[in-house]
C-alpha cells in the first residue's frame, strides 16, 4: 500500500519532494503545510491535497500521514529543519528532512538521537550521489575495479565570476560559514559514499574581494583537505559563483585507486574510467605511457533536477520494504556525518588550519525487531 506523505514547507524545494511523491506510486500525497498561507494555498491547488498552515493542526487532522519531508530553510538553509522534524517524530512520523540536516551541530545530534529513540526512520536529501553514474562507479568499487583509495578531488559548487556578485543576498546567508554549512553536506556526502568516514580535518575558507569590499560575511571559497579513516585522502573545493570551475564544470568528482581511476562530471551525466592495467597494440602496459584513455558513460542526463526522484523513490522503497533502520540510504546519521566535518572544517579555519578530528557518530546498535 502506498505511504501517506505530507511535505512542510512549500518553497521551490518543497513543491518538488510533492511533485516526486505525485508522481511515485510508493506514496499517497496527502497534505501540504506552510505558514505562509498564500504557499500553502498555491501547492494544495497544484497538487489537488489539504492545505494547512501549522504542523499540529496538520497531524491532528490527518493522522494517518506516516511519513513526511521537511523542506523548511532558515539561516544557513537549515536551521528551521530541526523543529518540524522533532515535532513529526514525536508525532510518530518518518521524516525525509532537506539539507543541511540542522545548521546547529547539537540539534543536529539531539535530532538523530531523538529518531533512534523513538524507532523511527530519519533521512536526509542527499540527492547527489542518488544518480546512474554514481551507481555504476560504486559496482566498478564493489567489483575491485579501482581498488584501495589513493586520493580523490571533489569541486563543487557554483559558476560564476566577480560582474555576477550583486551584494549580500538574504538574511540566511548572512552568516560567515553558509555556503560552507548550506551546500558541503552535498560533496562531503559524496566523499563519504564512496572514501567512507573521514577521521582528519583541515581547512581553509576565504572570501574575494568583492565579498570583501562590500562587507559580505559569507566565506565562499572553501578548500577543505580530509583523510580517511580507510587510508587515502581527498581535497574539497567548493565555493558560491566566485569563479567558473574550469575542468569538470560546477561538479565534478575524481577517485583514484590502486587499481583503477574514475571520475564523474555534472553530477549526472558522465562516468569516467581510467584502466592502468590495460595494454596497448604491442602489448605493452598502458601504464607506461604518458596519456591513459578513459572509458567514457554518458548517460545523456544534464539537468541536476533528475536526482530528487531518484532520491525520493529509494527513501520510499526503504520505507516500504521497512528495512532495518541502520540500512536506510542517506540517514539521518550519515548526514549528520557531513555536518560533522563541516563543523571540523570551522573549527579547523579558526584555529589557523590545524588538524581536527571529526566528533564521533554514534554507534549503530541495530533494531531488536531484526533479530530472530
Ligand atoms: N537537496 C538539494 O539539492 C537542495 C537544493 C536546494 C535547496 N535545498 C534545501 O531545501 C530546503 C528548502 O529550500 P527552499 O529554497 O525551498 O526554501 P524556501 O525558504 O523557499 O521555502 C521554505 C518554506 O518553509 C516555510 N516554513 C518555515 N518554517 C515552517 C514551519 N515551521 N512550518 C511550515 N512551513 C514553514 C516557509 O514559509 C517557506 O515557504 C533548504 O533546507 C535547502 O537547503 C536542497
Amino acid at each position: 500500500m502506498a505511504i501517506k506523505v505530507a511535505v512542510i514547507g512549500m518553497g521551490g524545494i518543497g513543491n518538488t519532494h510533492a511533485t516526486c511523491y505525485k508522481e511515485n506510486p510508493l506514496a499517497e500525497l496527502i497534505a501540504v503545510c506552510d505558514i505562509n498561507k498564500q504557499k500553502a494555498d498555491d501547492a494544495a491547488e497544484k497538487f489537488g491535497v489539504k492545505a494547512f498552515y501549522s504542523i499540529k493542526d496538520m497531524f491532528e487532522q490527518c493522522p494517518e500521514i506516516e511519513a513526511v519531508s521537511v523542506c523548511t530553510s532558515g539561516y544557513d538553509n537549515g536551521s528551521m529543519h530541526f523543529e518540524p522534524s522533532m515535532m513529526a517524530l514525536d508525532a510518530g512520523k518518518h521524516v525525509l528532512v532537506e539539507k543541511p540536516i540542522c545548521a546547529d551541530i547539537d540539534d543536529a545530534r539531539e535530532l538523530v538521537a531523538f529518531a533512534a529513540r523513538k524507532g523511527l526512520y530519519l533521512g536526509n536529501d542527499l540527492n547527489h550521489y542518488f544518480t546512474d553514474t554514481a551507481a555504476r562507479a560504486k559496482q566498478m568499487q564493489n567489483d575491485g575495479k579501482i581498488g584501495q583509495l589513493v586520493y580523490c578531488i571533489c569541486k563543487s559548487g557554483f559558476n560564476g565570476w566577480e560582474g555576477d556578485y550583486h551584494g549580500k543576498m538574504s538574511p540566511r546567508w548572512q552568516t560567515p560559514y553558509s555556503h560552507l554549512k548550506a551546500y558541503c553536506a552535498h560533496p562531503f556526502s559524496v566523499m563519504r559514499y564512496f572514501c567512507g568516514d573521514i577521521s582528519g580535518v583541515q581547512a581553509f575558507l576565504d572570501k574575494p574581494g568583492v565579498r570583501a569590499t562590500a562587507e559580505d560575511p559569507m566565506l565562499s571559497i572553501n578548500s577543505i583537505h580530509v583523510k580517511f579513516a580507510n587510508g587515502g585522502f581527498g581535497h574539497l573545493i567548493s565555493q558560491r559563483g566566485d569563479a567558473a570551475f574550469g575542468y569538470g564544470g560546477w561538479w565534478s568528482y575524481e577517485h583514484a585507486g590502486t587499481r583503477g581511476t574514475f571520475a564523474i562530471e555534472n553530477c549526472t551525466e558522465k562516468l569516467l574510467y581510467w584502466n592502468p592495467q590495460q595494454k596497448d597494440a604491442s602489448g605493452r602496459p598502458t601504464m607506461m605511457q604518458a596519456t591513459l584513455e578513459p572509458e567514457v558513460y554518458d548517460t545523456g542526463i544534464k539537468s541536476f533536477n533528475a536526482t530528487f526522484p531518484v532520491r525520493i523513490n529509494a527513501w520510499l522503497e526503504d520505507l516500504t520494504n521497512k528495512v532495518p533502520r541502520e540500512h536506510i540510504r542517506a540517514s539521518g546519521r550519515d548526514a549528520l556525518a557531513t555536518l560533522e566535518y563541516t563543523f571540523a572544517a570551522i573549527q579547523s579555519y579558526e584555529n589557523g588550519g590545524e588538524l581536527v578530528v571529526p566528533h564521533k557518530l554514534p554507534a549503530l546498535h541495530g533494531d531488536t525487531q531484526f533479530v530472530y
